[in-house]
Parts: C-alpha cells; sequence; structure tokens
C-alpha cells in the first residue's frame, strides 16, 4: 500500500473511465437547482471519495487505494453522488458482514460541505440500501458513531424512522484500541427491516 497522496483540485467533469453501462441505482432531487445523480461507485471513483474523506477533516480518511478498491469490492453496497455537471459530492461505503451476510455496516457517509443540510445524505443511505437489499436481502443496517457526531447520530436515527423500525446503541471500540485523542466508536444497530416498509425504490431511474 502506498501512503496517502495529497488531495487533487476538485474535478469538474465526470471522472474518466467511469463506466455507469451497469448502474442500477439513479437518484436526482433538486436542491436549489442542483440535481444529483447516486449510482454504485466504479474504481475511478475512489480518487475523489478520497478526497471528500480528506476535505472532510471529520472522517478517518483511508488511504486512496483502499477507495480505489472500494469502487471494485464493495460497489453494491456503496454509492457516490455527482452534480449534474459532474462534481462528486458525496458517497457512501458499506459492506456486508462476513459473519451476518443479511446485515449492512456504512462505514463512511461523506457529504461535502457545499451540499449539506439538503437531505442528500438521507438520499444516498437510502439508495446503498435499496441496493443492498436488491441484491443480497438485507434486512438490518449498523454503522458506528462518535458521541460528539450529531449529525450523524440525526442522520442514522432518521433512517431508522423513515423505515419504521428501530436503533439502538452499545458500547464497541474505545481509545485503547483506536489510539488516544480517538473518540470512542458505538454502535448502533437498525433492524429488523422488512421489505414491505421499505419507503424507497430507487432501481432503474430516477425518483
Ligand atoms: C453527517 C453528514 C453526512 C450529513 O450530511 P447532510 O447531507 O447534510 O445530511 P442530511 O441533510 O441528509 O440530514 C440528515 C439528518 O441529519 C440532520 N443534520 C444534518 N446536519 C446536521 C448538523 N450539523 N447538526 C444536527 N443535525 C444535522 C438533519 O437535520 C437530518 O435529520 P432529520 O431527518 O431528523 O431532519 C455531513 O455533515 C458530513 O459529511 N459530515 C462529515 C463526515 C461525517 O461526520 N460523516 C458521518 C460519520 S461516517
Amino acid at each position: 500500500m502506498t501512503a496517502p497522496e495529497q488531495a487533487e483540485p476538485r474535478a469538474s467533469a465526470p471522472s474518466p473511465g467511469a463506466d455507469r453501462s451497469g448502474d442500477a441505482t439513479a437518484d436526482a432531487a433538486p436542491s436549489d437547482d442542483v440535481s444529483y445523480e447516486i449510482v454504485a461507485p466504479v474504481p475511478a471513483d475512489g480518487a475523489d471519495m478520497w478526497r471528500l474523506a480528506v476535505e472532510s477533516q471529520t472522517l478517518d480518511a483511508n488511504s486512496r487505494y483502499a477507495y480505489v478498491l472500494w469502487g471494485r469490492d464493495f460497489a453494491d453496497t456503496s454509492v457516490i453522488a455527482r452534480r449534474d455537471d459532474g462534481l462528486a459530492v458525496g458517497y457512501v461505503t458499506g459492506y456486508l458482514r462476513p459473519q451476518a451476510p443479511h446485515t449492512l455496516l456504512i462505514w463512511q457517509v461523506c457529504v461535502d460541505p457545499i451540499a449539506r443540510g439538503a437531505g442528500l445524505a438521507g438520499r444516498m443511505l437510502d439508495a446503498a440500501w435499496d441496493r443492498a437489499v436488491a441484491t443480497a436481502g438485507v434486512d438490518r443496517m449498523e454503522t458506528t458513531i462518535t458521541p460528539d457526531n450529531e449529525s450523524s447520530i440525526r442522520l442514522f436515527s432518521s433512517f431508522a424512522r423513515r423505515h419504521h423500525t428501530s436503533i439502538e446503541r452499545e458500547d464497541l471500540f474505545g481509545p485503547e484500541l483506536l489510539g488516544d485523542g480517538h473518540e470512542p466508536e458505538h454502535l448502533y444497530c437498525i433492524g429488523p427491516i422488512t421489505r414491505s416498509a421499505g419507503v424507497h425504490n430507487t432501481e432503474g431511474g430516477k425518483k
């Protein structure tokens, strides 16, 4: 693995080489005259996901390589959002837990500050959920959140409400594992979510 590189300048056009032919999820909704396409990532999206993570100054940014790999191996449980001018403004990375393959663990949710506060994170979360339901039949979601991240707690509580299910919190990892200066990570368990309780269907088109 190579060390993280410096963030590149923002792209103003879609990532070169990004092949969208197989995308099953698309979402576009107006927000102050801006619409977003929410799709499964491809490896070429890794650079943008990494840039957004670094620029967030909140997330633990993984290596650029990790995000490229994510776009290959976890595309069915992740999404990236682009503005209609091609600028990447958000992403969700998730995976199916190997020990519980019907549980979608959401690893990171990130929205560029220019696009926050307009419901984009919620729409990306719903799109990632819908994809994982369609491809893997998931019925539970998990995520970890530090106690100081109020917006993230609100985001996932809101997801649970939309899907008519409960959200429960328990201790997961503390500084003894994560290192001094790292807030503890609480585990949030959402579900079960029945298919009939689903409120979104983003397959194959805009909503
Ligand atoms: C957390 C984050 C993804 C939210 O993105 P967003 O697009 O602004 O979120 P949404 O507009 O979809 O809002 C989702 C919910 O969170 C609430 N929320 C959003 N920002 C908030 C804030 N700063 N403070 C309190 N609540 C907030 C919204 O009110 C909404 O709740 P509601 O449905 O009950 O009204 C974004 O702030 C971000 O990228 N932060 C840095 C990275 C991070 O902390 N990610 C989460 C942990 S992985």
